[in-house]
């Protein structure tokens, strides 16, 4: 059975075949990939296809949960997931990438949105963590307007391209937390 999960503006929906060629074309934008570092999707055409195939078997099996993000005409603009699924604790990480030619049009928020009430109402997790770079401010943004919070950072973690070192953020959601 396929998923869709429907929004306003977008809906997600799993990876499928097609969308290899605009997948591998985003995931070479430097614009996405300043902070966090290739995407696997980025190496070549194939590796795009193998990357799209594993996200629906991983989904089938489920050891993670990668969408494609589709606006209202159907195309792909971006991706959204679940994955490192602590099943002991009931706790994964969410990550979220949009093409840049879609920035600033509300899809993350609405997609952030869309994942949290599926992993907490259909998946029944306890608790959803994201990571960043701390000059990533747009999703420090996106997390805190979908009820995200900031847990702490790992001071100076991360090396970045400037040869600096920059702190790792972490933002946290809990279903139903204790009043
Ligand atoms: C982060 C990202 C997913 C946001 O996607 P988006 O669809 O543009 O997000 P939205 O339109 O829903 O919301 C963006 C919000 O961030 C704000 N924002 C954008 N750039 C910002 C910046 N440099 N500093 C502070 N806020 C910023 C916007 O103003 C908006 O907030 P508002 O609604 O209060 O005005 C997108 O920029 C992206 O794909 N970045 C590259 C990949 C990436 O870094 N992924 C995360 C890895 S953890």
């Amino acid at each position: 059975m396929s998923i869709r999960i429907e929004g306003n503006k977008i809906f997600l929906a799993e990876l499928n075949e097609k969308d290899a060629v605009k997948l591998h074309e985003y995931s070479k934008e430097p614009e996405l990939n300043l902070y966090s570092g290739p995407y696997k999707a980025s190496e070549s055409l194939e590796s795009s296809r193998e990357y799209i195939r594993n996200c629906r078997k991983n989904i089938l099996e489920r050891k993670s949960y990668i969408f494609g993000i589709y606006n209202k005409e159907g195309d792909l603009v971006g991706t959204i997931g679940f994955f490192d699924l602590d099943m002991e604790n009931s706790s994964g990480e969410i990550g979220f990438w949009i093409s840049h030619n879609y920035w600033n049009k509300g899809y993350i928020t609405e997609a952030i949105n869309l994942i949290n009430n599926y992993i907490f109402n259909e998946l029944k997790f306890h608790r959803i963590y994201a990571h960043f770079h701390e000059l990533n401010k747009a999703v420090a943004r996106v997390l805190e307007k979908t009820g995200y919070r900031k847990e702490g950072e790992f001071s100076e973690s991360l090396r970045f391209s400037d040869g600096k070192f920059y702190s790792d953020i972490v933002y946290s959601i809990i279903n139903s937390p204790k009043a």
